[in-house]
């Protein structure tokens, strides 16, 4: 499976890349970044550096928008540097990569990509949607070929983690949700519904520190800051955000979805709210795959599998 990441680089977005890059049921083409837990400019650095201690530098990487549709500047949440640490990689000192980001903007790739590959392509994005709803406002035909989008982002049955309402990738930049939920596209929303119930602890990441690569190290200490930042378990385990959409892209089955009309509040206070479609109820065809249920040992256990190739290289 041909494979876009769209990353706002940022630990768990980290621990996504790591999954794209071990698993062997997906061609990893390129990754586009986008703002959130850090500046776009740092989560593509981020993801540059992760890359090359991975061994694979020639994957390309693109920088994507900087803001919200609506937003004139983005001025990142201290909450984002507390849970990520100041650089986005739980303050973890990265091998600096030799390559750099691609001169291609990430929207152009992502609208290049799907017309070259249609179908085929699936993207998984775990930060704010913008570069997606970028793409769509930019090269609305894409949308008759373009396949699955597998997301990590909102809430449905449980409350959201920046407000009672809202998921942090969703309140950054709810247009761009609401236009990607009421695209037409293959939605599928992976939210805290089923995040929250997918854990890695402070346990698992010993394996990694011994495995005797610095992938597996440094990815042992960031994932060990992101852990300590998790008041719910006492710093002893941490939740599985983004690696559940990209393992889910590939592992649907483990998920159980509701498919349903969705829409997005982009204003007021519950703003960046995911909730049904009131207008929509009595229509039929619903527009996103919400996963309300996960397996998450078997989650749990096949991304430890994977991480792991990943870091052995
Ligand atoms: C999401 O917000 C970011 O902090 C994480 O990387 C994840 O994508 C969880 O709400
Ligand atoms: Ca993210």
């Amino acid at each position: 499976m041909k494979l876009i990441l769209d990353l706002d680089t940022g630990i768990d977005d980290a621990m996504a890349l790591a999954y794209a890059v071990g698993s062997p049921d997906l061609e990893l083409i390129g990754v586009t970044g986008t703002y959130g837990n850090v500046y776009t400019k740092v989560g593509v650095q981020n993801v540059l550096n992760l890359l090359e201690m991975m061994g694979k530098p020639e994957i390309p990487v693109f920088l994507g928008e900087k803001k919200a549709l609506t937003q004139d500047v983005f001025v990142r949440h201290e909450v984002s540097a507390r849970i990520h640490g100041e650089n986005g990689v739980g303050q973890v000192e990265l091998p600096v990569a030799a390559e750099h980001a691609s001169q291609m903007d990430a929207v152009d790739f992502i609208i290049e990509s799907v017309k070259k590959y249609g179908k085929e392509l699936v993207i998984v994005a775990t930060g704010p949607q913008t570069n997606l709803a970028a793409a769509l406002n930019k090269a609305p035909e894409i949308k008759e070929i373009m396949g699955k989008i597998v997301i990590m982002g909102g809430a449905l049955t449980v409350p959201g983690n920046v407000s009672p309402y809202a998921e942090a990738n969703i309140s950054k930049d709810p247009l761009a949700a609401k236009i990607l939920f009421e695209s037409g596209l293959d939605v599928t929303m992976v939210g805290l519904d089923v995040t929250q119930r997918s854990q890695l602890t402070l346990e698992d990441l010993q394996a990694w520190k011994n495995c005797g690569t610095l992938a597996g190290e440094k990815y042992a200490d960031m994932v060990a800051y992101y852990i300590s930042q998790h008041e719910h378990s006492g710093g002893t385990a941490c939740y599985l955000h983004d690696p559940s959409a990209a393992v889910c892209a590939v592992h649907p089955e483990w998920f159980t979805m509701l498919p349903m009309h969705m829409t997005v509040v982009t204003e007021g206070e519950a703003a960046g709210r995911t909730i049904g479609d009131p207008m929509k109820l009595r229509e039929a065809n619903p527009n996103v795959k919400v996963c309300i249920g996960v397996d998450s040992p078997k989650l749990e256990a096949h991304l430890k599998e994977i991480l792991m190739r990943a870091f052995l290289g």
